[in-house]
């Protein structure tokens, strides 16, 4: 079956089977390898995307619910001006280990900034905006303290 949507900017057109997962897609067909593999159901987010501006795990969307939809990947990311604030408060606060939950926290980050309201800059609301994602290295600690820094 034809999708076609929208992915940093460019749009696509694939055809895809029915069952294929949004993960498989952005990663295997489209190259985008920011967007990884984890657990495969839901619990980790190193697949997290931005579907329509929101944070979602693409492991579990079937590939055919993206079409008319847009989604940015960490690779969309790149150009914006924001990303280099982001990345330098993740670097400056040790928030980094061996990275391979980094482009899912990213992108929940920016998530949670894109929607912040003035009073959700606690402690406890940046912990709910990150649940999705799993850190085995850093402990968390240093990770929440960057995106408070950010949201600041
Ligand atoms: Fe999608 Fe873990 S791979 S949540």
């Amino acid at each position: 079956m034809n999708v076609s949507f929208k992915v940093n900017g460019k749009r696509v057109t694939l055809d895809i089977h029915p069952h294929k997962r949004l993960l498989d897609v952005l990663h295997d067909d489209l190259q985008l390898i920011s967007v990884k593999e984890g657990c495969g159901e839901g619990e980790c987010g190193a697949c997290t995307i931005l579907f329509d501006g929101k944070n979602v795990n693409s492991c579990l969307i079937p590939a055919f619910q993206a079409d008319g939809h847009e989604i940015v990947t960490i690779e969309g990311l790149r150009e914006w001006s924001g990303f280099e604030t982001i990345e330098r408060a993740y670097l400056e606060h040790g928030a980094v280990q061996c990275a391979f939950c980094l482009s899912g926290f990213v992108i929940s980050t920016v998530a949670y900034l894109k929607d912040q309201q003035k009073e959700n800059t606690g402690e406890e609301e940046i912990k709910t905006a990150l649940a999705g994602n799993l850190c085995r290295c850093t402990g968390y600690t240093k990770i929440v303290e960057a995106v408070r820094d950010l949201a600041e």
